[in-house]
């Protein structure tokens, strides 16, 4: 019996793991592998990882490979290289959840990408933003006020930019009440670390958007999920909850909710106003995923104005490299959310929302909101066409799209056959509150391909699998 390269450097490994698990570059199915494996406790705080050239050999994979591996783990936090001596499982991260609240860049590749949720690619925009920026170049007095520190808040002129763009469509708020945050995702940080001390209990649906989940951890919060249907979170759910424990704060996505696109009712928003009241929580309600004024319900803003803070931002309409959002939100709250934003930014970058504003007076941002909510109907229309039969919900001008599994098929594997055939998207697990179990689900979105025939061929293939799930699995 010959005894190969590659069973010598396993015998030798203390740890390797089966990549065949995996999908995706081998660089990034070692690295999901690190995270699992400390995760689940088979590798220890401050463990040292295999030495690259080893694990190479056992996986039979280039030392490339490895060293992009263990550069991925570190980069999120898991392992830490020390110098002359190796890889180490970081001390802090052992026994860590894992977290799923990051972007991958990977190499691009032919996949077509369904898993973000992005604005669709228009080329107007890149030159709608450079005439913003010439004409912004063109004035060295906004230029040098916009290189100049500035209220947290943003400057009155500013403030009173977005409130007309707000109000164009159909969102009336006082510039009294606003201020400029560094996209949604500070929105949802600041307003939790203003509004909520650690241990505190944080609600929202359990589906959620992701970042929520991870500015809860990070602030260590105590967080909760209600079940959600076709009207949105179950409000009798949420006061049964009341009636045991004291939230201080509910956050949701009533307009579309971010993975499943439902929609909260009417009666529901209602309901959720008066429990907010009797039981004295707040309200975030996080309106990033901006829809067309037709398909929006009342703001819970506007039914509990005095304990509701309103988010917004233009990553979905402008562009997510901006980092340019807002908070409106109850007068009284408001020094708590500057003091949160000066601790942690002093204010958001004024050059970035002079620009932002600049693009917004040229009318061309209208323009590009306008195009963007026609092509994401017409995209919702193709796949209500390619999914018929199909169980899922989405929100008929709205990026996202919650795809039920058809009986046979496992969120992983589906997850898996689904990058085996070139399309890429995200199982259930990241929305998931908590460690209910996991629904049998993906998320996909109709707005990351360039082209309206690229998603067909993405979804066409999705359709071919969900046709013809796998034919039982073998048990020993
Ligand atoms: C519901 C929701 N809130 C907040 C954000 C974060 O927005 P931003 O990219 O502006 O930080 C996103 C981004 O996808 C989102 O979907």
């Amino acid at each position: 019996m010959t005894i190969s390269l590659s069973d010598k450097a396993r015998a030798r490994c203390s740890w390797f793991p089966d990549l065949a698990a995996y999908d995706g570059p081998r660089y990034k199915a070692l690295a999901d592998a690190l995270a699992d494996a400390i995760h689940k406790g088979e590798l220890q705080a401050d463990q040292r990882l295999p030495p690259q050239r080893l694990l190479a050999d056992a996986l039979g994979v280039t030392t490339g490979t490895v060293t992009r591996a263990y550069g991925e783990a570190e980069r999120r936090g898991l392992v830490e290289a020390r110098v002359g001596s190796g890889t180490y499982v970081h001390l802090a991260r052992a026994g860590d959840k894992p977290d799923f609240y990051h972007l991958t860049v990977d190499q691009p590749d032919d996949s077509i990408d369904l898993s973000l949720s992005l604005m669709v690619p228009n080329p107007a925009r890149l030159e709608s933003l450079h005439q913003a920026m010439q004409k912004m170049a063109a004035d060295p007095r906004q230029l040098a006020a916009a290189l100049a520190y500035q209220s947290e808040r943003g400057q009155p002129q500013q403030l009173q930019v977005f409130v007309d763009w707000l109000d164009r469509h159909g969102v009336q708020v006082s510039s009294e009440q606003m201020m400029v945050t560094d996209g949604g995702q500070h929105g949802i940080f600041i307003s939790l670390q203003a509004l909520l001390a650690p241990g505190e209990l944080l609600v929202s649906d359990a589906l959620t958007y992701p970042g929520v989940i991870a500015a809860a951890r990070q602030l260590h919060l105590r967080h909760l999920g209600i079940p959600l249907d076709e009207e949105g979170m179950d409000t009798q759910a949420l006061e049964r909850l009341c009636q045991q424990q004291r939230p201080r704060a509910v956050y949701l996505m009533p307009d579309q909710n971010n993975p499943t696109g439902r929609v909260m009712s009417q009666a529901r928003r209602i309901h959720l106003a008066e429990l907010a009241r009797r039981y004295d929580f707040w309200i975030i309600e996080d309106a990033v995923q901006f829809l067309p004024p037709a398909y929006r319900h009342q703001r819970l803003a506007e039914l509990a104005p005095e304990r509701t803070l309103y988010l917004f931002s233009t990553s979905k309409i402008l562009a997510g490299g901006l980092r340019v959002g807002l908070i409106v939100a109850p007068p009284l709250v408001l020094p708590r959310l500057m003091a949160a934003l000066r601790a942690h930014c002093w204010m958001a970058p004024p050059l970035m929302v002079a620009l932002t504003c600049a693009w917004i007076e040229s009318g061309e941002a209208d323009q590009l909101l306008q195009w963007q909510w026609q092509e994401v109907q017409e995209r919702q229309q193709l796949l209500a066409e390619i999914f018929q039969g199909q169980r899922y919900s989405c929100h008929p001008t709205g990026f996202v799209v919650w795809l039920e599994l058809p009986e046979g098929w496992r969120v992983g594997e589906f997850v898996r056959a689904a990058a085996d055939a070139g399309v890429r998207l995200l199982g259930a697990e990241p929305f998931c509150v908590g460690n209910q179990s996991v629904p049998q689900a993906v998320r996909l979105c109709v707005s990351p391909p360039k082209e309206r025939a690229v998603l067909q061929e993405g979804l066409l293939r999705l359709k071919r699998l969900l046709e013809s799930p796998p034919q039982g699995r073998a048990v020993f």
